[in-house]
């Protein structure tokens, strides 16, 4: 098949970013993945230097080439933010804010996919107990839908609300039950706010994936019993939907508590979960714990017009500056195949996810988060390998 040539913009930010993205293009390349790749200055270092971790420059390459390959950033509180700025620029009162969250909300890459599947053969994998005290291994082959942009991390929030809005809060029976007696400066507020077009849209793409690739279930995982106009509203979209596009997908509904509880007496049962801000991104690190955790746990942000690739973890800043670095790159790797699948490299996607299959089911070639150990530069000494050698590992099984 002959692909057309695409630009990529290498987003590596901070930290351990950098070389799980310099890994990645390579495997990339080895795969025959045909891609330029454009450098997007992104994190910290554009913080200290310029006042804003996600410079212009860098929206206007996303804003061309729509495929962005992100490693990960640092944040630090707001004390520490100003602390480390350029002199020159501590008197323009600046305010740090996560890039990640700012490139997810300008571009509004409303929905993300986090998929968690179990490698064989992974000492990481999830185990329980089965009967007659036997040891399971259940195979989980889940992927949540995360409304991205909504509910809970939409950012509307007061401490001693405005008064326009505490009036509006006091129209609330509810309000005047539970918190009527409560002087205004002891409220903190922060909104659940979802609307009708994103939680289609999530709903949407979560039960196409399902039928796309299979999967029996979509499992709405929110609260509606308690949380009734938010999670209700939800719930009843999704219904609606079955009902008239989806009838040959069963629809599951769950609360966020009974399935934090059920994913690990039976993880294998759920296919496709789909749930807002918050409690996406509590379900889908439960998940990822069963599979392997940071080191394996891969995303997708998509928008209508533009889509960020990355691994969940951060910039793992202890380990940044190892001069052979420790830390495993599969997450990352992983979310590069998540970026093929995206742009239609389906051949070249499973080649590499089929190569990590094999990496791991062999077990001689593990990142020291493998082996258990504690991440220090003499797991090298231990025969974990490296960065570089669990990507090598990878490219020759291609
Ligand atoms: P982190 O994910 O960077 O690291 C937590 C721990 O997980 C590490 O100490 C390490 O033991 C392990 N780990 C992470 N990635 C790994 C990998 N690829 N292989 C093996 N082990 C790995 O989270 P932490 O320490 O909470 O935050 C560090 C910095 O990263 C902070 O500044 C935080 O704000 C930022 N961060 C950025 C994110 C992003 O860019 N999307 C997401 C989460 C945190
Ligand atoms: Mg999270």
């Amino acid at each position: 098949m002959n692909m057309q040539k695409r630009t990529i913009v290498a987003l590596p930010g901070d930290g351990i970013g950098r070389v799980v993205l310099e890994e990645t293009i390579r495997v990339l390349e080895k795969a025959g993945f045909n891609a330029d790749y454009v450098e997007g200055d992104i994190g910290w270092e554009f913080w200290r230097k310029e006042g804003n971790p996600l410079p212009d420059r860098t929206i206007d390459l996303l804003e061309k080439h729509k495929i962005g390959l992100f490693g990960a950033i640092t944040s630090k509180p707001k004390d520490a933010a100003l602390a480390e700025l350029d002199p020159g620029l501590k008197d323009k009162g600046l305010v740090y804010s996560s890039p990640i969250v700012g490139l997810r909300q300008h571009f509004n890459l409303d929905i993300c996919i986090r998929p968690c599947r179990t490698y064989k053969g992974n000492p990481l994998n999830f185990i329980r107990r089965g009967a007659g005290n036997s040891i399971e291994e259940p195979e989980v082959d889940v992927v949540i839908f995360r409304q991205n942009t909504e509910g809970l991390y939409g950012g509307v929030e007061w401490t001693n609300p405005p008064d326009i809005v505490y009036r509006g809060l006091a129209s609330h029976p509810k309000f005047m039950k539970n918190f009527g007696n409560v002087p205004k400066e002891e409220l903190s507020v922060s909104t659940r706010i979802f609307t009708l077009k994103a939680t289609e849209r999530i709903l949407r793409a979560a039960f196409s994936h399902a039928m796309k690739y299979g999967y029996k279930s979509v499992t709405v995982c929110e609260k509606p019993n308690v949380i009734r106009e938010t999670s209700g509203m939800m719930y009843k979209m999704a219904q609606e939907m079955q009902a008239a596009d989806f009838p040959g997908i069963e629809l599951w509904n769950t609360n966020i508590d009974a399935q934090m509880m059920w994913l690990t007496k039976n993880p294998e049962n759920y296919g496709v979960i789909v749930a807002g801000n918050m409690f996406g991104d509590i379900v889908s690190d439960g998940f990822a714990g069963l599979i392997g955790g940071l080191g394996f746990a891969c995303s997708a942000n998509l928008g209508e017009e533009v889509s960020v690739f990355e691994p969940t973890h951060g910039s793992a800043p202890k380990y940044a500056n190892y001069p052979v670095s420790i830390v495993n790159p599969i997450a990352m790797i992983e979310s590069a195949c998540m970026m093929l699948g995206h742009t239609g490299e389906f051949d070249i996607s499973r080649r590499i996810r089929s190569s990590i299959a094999s990496v791991i089911m062999e077990g001689r070639v593990r990142t020291y988060d493998m082996m258990k150990m504690t991440g220090r530069a003499d797991v090298l000494e231990k025969e974990a390998a490296s960065t570089r050698q669990m990507a090598d590992a990878i490219i020759a099984k291609l």
